[in-house]
C-alpha cells in the first residue's frame, strides 16, 4: 500500500515538473526526451553504463532504506496499531503488557483484553470480527514477534524500568509507529548504553546465561 503511495506521489510530481518544464506541453517532452533518449543510445559508451548503474543502486538505496513501506514492521493477522492505541488514544503500555517490569515475559495481550474494548468500541469491524474468531475458537493470536536477542543472552526489563529507562530508547517510538519495526538487538547497542551509564560491561558475565 505504502509502495503505492508513494510511487503515486512521485509519478505526481513528475508530471508536474514536465508540465511546468514544457509550459503546458507535455508532448515537446516526450518527442525531446525520445530524441535524446536515441542519441544517447547510438552514443553509448563507458559512461552510459556507469550512469544507468548509479541510477539503478539509487532506486534500490531508496526502496530499501527511505521509502514508507520499509520502515514499518512485518504484517500482523490482525492490523493492530500502536499509533492508534498507544499513541492518538493513550493507553498505556502496561495496560497491555502488564508484566513488563516482573518478568522475563512482558506478554503480548490475549484477545480477551481487546475485547474489553472492543465488545463495545467498532464491534462490527471485520479486524475485531477476526479477534472473535480467534476468542470463539480458543487459538492464541498469532503475533509476529519483530524484537529479537541472540538465544544465548538474557534480557530482564525489570532493572531497566527500575532506572527509569523508557520503553522508546529501545524499541523505537512506538506511539508513532502502526506496525512495529523490530530489531535484532546486537551487543553494541546494549554495551554503548551500558558504557554511557557506567553499568557492567562484564558482559560475559552479566548478559550471557
Ligand atoms: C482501552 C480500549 C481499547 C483496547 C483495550 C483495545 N482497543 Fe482497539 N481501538 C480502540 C479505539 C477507541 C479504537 C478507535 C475506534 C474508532 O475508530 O472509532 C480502536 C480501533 C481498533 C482497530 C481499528 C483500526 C482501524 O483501522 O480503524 C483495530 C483493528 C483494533 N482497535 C484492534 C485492537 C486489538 C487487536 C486490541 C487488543 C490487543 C485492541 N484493539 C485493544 C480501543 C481499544
Ligand atoms: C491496546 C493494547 C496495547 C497497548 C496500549 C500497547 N501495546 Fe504493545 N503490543 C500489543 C499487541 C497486540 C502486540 C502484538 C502485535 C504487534 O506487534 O503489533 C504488541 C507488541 C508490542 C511489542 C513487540 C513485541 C515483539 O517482539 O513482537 C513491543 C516492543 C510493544 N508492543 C511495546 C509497547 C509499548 C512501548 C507501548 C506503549 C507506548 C505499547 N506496546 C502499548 C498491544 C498493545
Ligand atoms: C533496555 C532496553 C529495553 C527497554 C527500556 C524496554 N524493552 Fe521491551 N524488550 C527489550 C528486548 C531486548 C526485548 C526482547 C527480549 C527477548 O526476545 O527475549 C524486548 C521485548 C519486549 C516485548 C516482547 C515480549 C515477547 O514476549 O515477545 C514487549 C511487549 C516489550 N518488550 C515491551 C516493553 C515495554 C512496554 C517497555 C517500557 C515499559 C519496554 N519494553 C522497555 C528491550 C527493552
Ligand atoms: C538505554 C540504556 C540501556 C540499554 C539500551 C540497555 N541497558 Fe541494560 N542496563 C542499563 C542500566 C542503567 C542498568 C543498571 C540497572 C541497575 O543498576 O539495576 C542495566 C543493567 C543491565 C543488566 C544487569 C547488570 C548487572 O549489573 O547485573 C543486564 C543483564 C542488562 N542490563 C542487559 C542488557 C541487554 C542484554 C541489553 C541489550 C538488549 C541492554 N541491557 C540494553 C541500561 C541499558
Amino acid at each position: 500500500m505504502e509502495i503505492l503511495i508513494t510511487s503515486f506521489s512521485l509519478l505526481t510530481l513528475l508530471v508536474v515538473a514536465i508540465l511546468i518544464g514544457t509550459r503546458g506541453r507535455p508532448m515537446r517532452f516526450f518527442t525531446a526526451f525520445g530524441e535524446s533518449m536515441k542519441a544517447i543510445w547510438a552514443n553509448r559508451g563507458p559512461l552510459f553504463w556507469v550512469a544507468a548503474s548509479v541510477f539503478l543502486c539509487l532506486g534500490f538505496v531508496f526502496f530499501f532504506y527511505a521509502s514508507p513501506a520499509t520502515r514499518i514492521g512485518a504484517v500482523q493477522p490482525i492490523s493492530f496499531s500502536h499509533q492508534l492505541h498507544a499513541g492518538i488514544k493513550a493507553i498505556d503500555c502496561r495496560f497491555c503488557h502488564p508484566y513488563v517490569e516482573r518478568s522475563i515475559y512482558p506478554g503480548i495481550p490475549p484477545v480477551e483484553k481487546c475485547l474489553y474494548c472492543h465488545n463495545y468500541i467498532i464491534a462490527n469491524h471485520p479486524e475485531i470480527r477476526k479477534e472473535h474468531n480467534y476468542y470463539n475458537s480458543n487459538t492464541p493470536t498469532p503475533w509476529v514477534k519483530v524484537f529479537y536477542l541472540p538465544e544465548h543472552v538474557l534480557f530482564n526489563h525489570q532493572r531497566h524500568l527500575k532506572k527509569e529507562i523508557a520503553c522508546e530508547s529501545c524499541h523505537g517510538d512506538v506511539k508513532k509507529m502502526d506496525r512495529l519495526k523490530g530489531t535484532r538487538f546486537k551487543m553494541g547497542f546494549c554495551l554503548k548504553c551500558h558504557r554511557a551509564k557506567k553499568v557492567n560491561v562484564d558482559c560475559w558475565l552479566a548478559c550471557h546465561s
